[in-house]
């Protein structure tokens, strides 16, 4: 039956991870997925987390039944709260509504496929060029065609928002546009207020619908707040919008998909009618969603002693990936390296998106068993005290040769 079908590629970010697990070198370095480590190469778990977790083992009360379809309901009032603010009016006119997902990527996948079933048909969904491996297979997995809008610009390592506003004023009215809410992945490169702006003038004149994706809060600026604002700013503007949170990295629960979902509408009855329309869809998928990373993020994000924490430990994530820009940036100004540097020290959240070619990429996998993809994209989060040498010196050498 399925002797012809085509081999599919690995996918680019875990094939990494599964190449680097496998290779026996002992200098080996692992830029590849957007995960944290702590300065000894290790996964960390948020000390807050940890605390989180004992108490929920130890609560006798709690089970293993099903939570609700739509999940844990103070999980998603608390993860509202945390993207649009409590103060939000759109919370107090009661026309939002969430759903948790299954980390981000559930998330993404839940918000494309409503959009296909009740957005205007024939329309297109424009991506950042470049933008996050997965988005595009996302939106093209439930019928979505997808297209580029100008994002990068490699002269100056910073954004195109000239390139930007022409495509998505070039763009056919009501387009869905999909905008990283904070910590651009790949090229941590975010819009300034002004351009974020100028960016939902046109949004707003072309009529297209915002699909924010907000994987990284608290990595861009080390505030969760001001790491929000661009969302919140839409949200004033009186938008319709929806956004996608994961607590992967900034709750460092990779496995446990804990996630989240947010419709902005018009009026409570849309919420109330996007809401039930989700429940049918989520049943149909994936019945309901994992309790035990929600019930995690649940307790920090409604204990206001634990909350304070956790932005402790999200400034210790930033602040040691911080250090490793600093670090790296000058290293390659003490060896001289040909090229400019200080995108890597003005790169926000977890990667910079370094300049190098796919072919240097190529060098620094096969002679110094680096690990990266090969748009050139690395996790700061990978770099240490004991390898930002390493791997600064490896740069030197493919730059110059
Ligand atoms: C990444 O971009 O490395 C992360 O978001 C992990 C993933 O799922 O691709």
């Amino acid at each position: 039956l399925f002797q012809e079908i085509p081999l599919a590629p690995p996918d680019v970010i875990f094939n990494l991870t599964a190449t680097y697990k496998a290779d026996t070198f002992a200098q080996k370095v692992n830029l590849g997925v957007g995960a944290y480590r702590d300065d000894g190469g290790k996964p960390w778990v948020l000390p807050v987390v940890k605390k989180a977790e004992q108490a929920i083992v130890n609560d006798l009360s709690l089970d293993h039944e099903y939570l609700p379809i739509l999940g844990l309901a103070p999980f998603r009032e608390a993860s509202i709260r945390l993207i649009l603010g409590s103060d939000s009016s759109a919370i107090k006119e009661a026309r939002v509504t969430a759903a948790q997902t299954i980390s981000g990527t559930g998330a993404n996948h839940l918000g494309a496929l409503f959009l296909s079933r009740f957005y205007l048909k024939g329309v297109p969904v424009y991506v950042s060029n470049p933008t996050w491996a997965n988005h595009k297979p996302i939106f093209n997995n439930v019928g979505f065609e997808t297209r580029d809008y100008a994002y990068f610009n490699p002269k100056n390592n910073g954004l195109d928002i000239d390139g930007l506003l022409a495509d998505l004023k070039a763009a056919p009215e009501n387009s869905i546009i999909l905008l990283h809410a904070c910590a651009h992945n790949p090229t941590g490169v975010d819009p300034t207020k002004d351009q974020w702006k100028a960016i939902a003038d046109v949004i707003e004149s072309k009529k297209h619908f915002p699909f924010f994706d907000c994987a990284y809060q608290g990595f861009a600026s080390g505030d969760l707040d001001r790491d929000a604002w661009a969302v919140r700013y839409f949200v004033e503007r009186g938008f319709e919008l929806l956004v996608c949170q994961s607590y992967a990295k900034n709750f460092g629960l990779y496995g446990q998909r804990a996630g989240c979902l947010t419709f902005v509408l018009k009026n409570a009855d849309a919420a109330a009618r996007v809401s039930s329309q989700l429940a049918k869809l989520q049943r149909a998928e994936i019945s309901n969603p994992p309790a035990h990373g929600a019930r995690i993020v649940n307790k920090v994000l409604n204990d206001p002693d634990l909350y304070a924490e956790w932005t402790e430990n999200l400034k210790t994530m930033s602040g040691r990936i911080g250090n490793m820009r600093k670090a790296l940036y000058d290293k390659l100004i003490q060896h001289k390296t040909p090229g400019t540097w200080e995108h890597i020290i003005n790169q926000i959240g977890m990667f910079s998106f370094t300049g190098l070619k796919a072919s240097q990429v190529k060098v620094l996998k096969e002679k110094y068993h680096i690990y990266l993809t090969d748009n050139g994209r690395i996790s700061m989060a990978g770099l240490s005290t004991s390898n930002v040498e390493y791997f600064a010196d490896a740069v030197n050498y493919v730059v110059r040769n």
